[in-house]
């Protein structure tokens, strides 16, 4: 599958259906697209549709091809069959030398499937994460495993996902990158816009950042989640909640049920990256499920509470900006209380450490392609 030296541009097929997907792979893709070495091309398969048009805009990315493939209560099924099916016609299209895709998304399971079936060279980036628990985060945990399989060349953002991946038994092409989320965070946090959101005063109000939309929270843990929300602004007069929703109606329903209405639960749709991020600076805590939070908010010096029972991101744990405490609701009022009343523990925890990457992860990427196909 390696080229000889004295070709034409490598062609580049860079494939993303999420919004984690797209805040991590855009700057891979101003990168690629800057080099006269590559010819880039940018499919997305569609498994979410505003979520990613808004970082596409953000990053003034434009797509060569989209899939489309969202359809309401869309199953795991579903998003992979519709994926596979039309990454495939796409891919005898266009031939590419190499396909990047992104994490631990259906989409990245099937662009790498894809690929691999037609015995087109796989690049992972961000590799070799793992909870050692295959059933939780759900399904991701085996569908990084599953890419970590088929791809040539992985881009592990950190010395743990390295190891991890040795003891997967994968034996070459393992590349230390860094994670190209902190890539992403520094190009916007610069400019980050103040996150105006009617009726909330961030001068007033000590503000607690929260998302929450992973399958294992869905059902009872929602609910636990929400009680310990409500719990947390009893107990804390002067902290306002500020709840960006999940598109997906079986996560925003439950919250809103439980929350809408609290004169200062803050419930709102889905912020545009950017605004996100200004969130995050102006934040006192966060409150999350999401892996994308876990790795930018300690490179902003803001702790975070992760309501999930495992995390396959252990070094925030490691550098004290990043706590464990699932979905219990009295666990998770008892550990933001700690941090709402205790100065020291807050300054503790609140250490802009960036354990994840230092913002040059794309240009190693790209590094690491040319040298492949020389
Ligand atoms: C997916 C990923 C998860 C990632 C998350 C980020 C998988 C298995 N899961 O989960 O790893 O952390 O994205 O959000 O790939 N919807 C819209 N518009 C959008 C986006 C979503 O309407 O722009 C709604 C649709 O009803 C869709 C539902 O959200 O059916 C769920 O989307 P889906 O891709 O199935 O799963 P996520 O929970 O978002």
């Amino acid at each position: 599958m390696v080229n000889s030296s004295d070709r034409s541009p490598i062609k580049v097929c860079i494939t993303l259906g999420t919004r984690p997907e797209a805040i991590k792979l855009a700057p891979v893709i101003q990168t690629f697209q800057q080099l006269p070495q590559f010819d880039t091309q940018v499919v997305l398969t569609g498994q979410h549709r505003e979520m990613v048009a808004q970082v596409m805009k953000l990053f003034a990315l434009k797509a060569d091809h989209n899939l489309d493939i969202m359809q309401p209560q869309q199953t795991l099924s579903d998003i992979t069959c519709r994926s596979l099916k039309g990454l495939e016609t796409l891919f005898v299209q266009m031939q590419p030398d190499i396909v990047i895709s992104q994490g631990d998304t259906t989409t990245a399971f099937a662009a790498a499937l894809a690929a691999f079936y037609q015995q087109i060279t796989v690049g992972h980036v961000e590799a070799g994460l793992r909870t050692d628990n295959i059933l939780n985060p759900f399904p991701e945990d085996a569908n990084r495993r599953l890419v970590s399989q088929i791809a040539t060349l992985h881009f592990a953002p950190t010395a743990t996902s390295v190891e991890n991946l040795k003891t997967s038994g994968v034996t070459h092409g393992i590349h230390q990158t860094g994670n190209t989320v902190i890539d992403a965070l520094l190009r916007v946090a610069e400019n980050a816009p103040e996150c105006d959101i009617p009726g909330l005063d961030w001068i007033k109000h000590r503000v607690i950042l929260s998302t929450v939309h992973r399958r294992e929270n869905w059902g009872t843990p929602l609910s636990d989640i929400a009680r310990s929300f409500l719990d947390i602004l009893e107990r804390f007069p002067d902290t306002a909640l500020l709840l960006p929703l999940h598109r997906n109606p079986t996560v925003r329903e439950p919250l809103k049920a439980a929350l809408e209405g609290h004169p200062r639960a803050f419930l709102v749709e889905p912020l545009d990256y950017a605004q996100l991020v200004g969130a995050m600076k102006r934040c006192t805590l966060l409150l999350t499920d999401s892996g994308g939070l876990q790795e930018e908010a300690p490179g902003l010096g803001k702790p975070v509470l992760v309501l999930r029972e495992t995390t396959e991101r252990p070094e925030a744990s490691a550098a004290g900006t990043a706590k464990l405490v699932g979905t219990d609701p009295a666990t998770v009022l008892e550990s933001a209380s700690l941090l709402l009343s205790d100065e020291a523990t807050y300054a503790a925890m609140a250490k802009a450490v960036n354990p994840f990457g230092d913002g040059h992860a794309a240009e190693r990427i790209a590094k690491i392609v040319t040298e492949y196909f020389a």
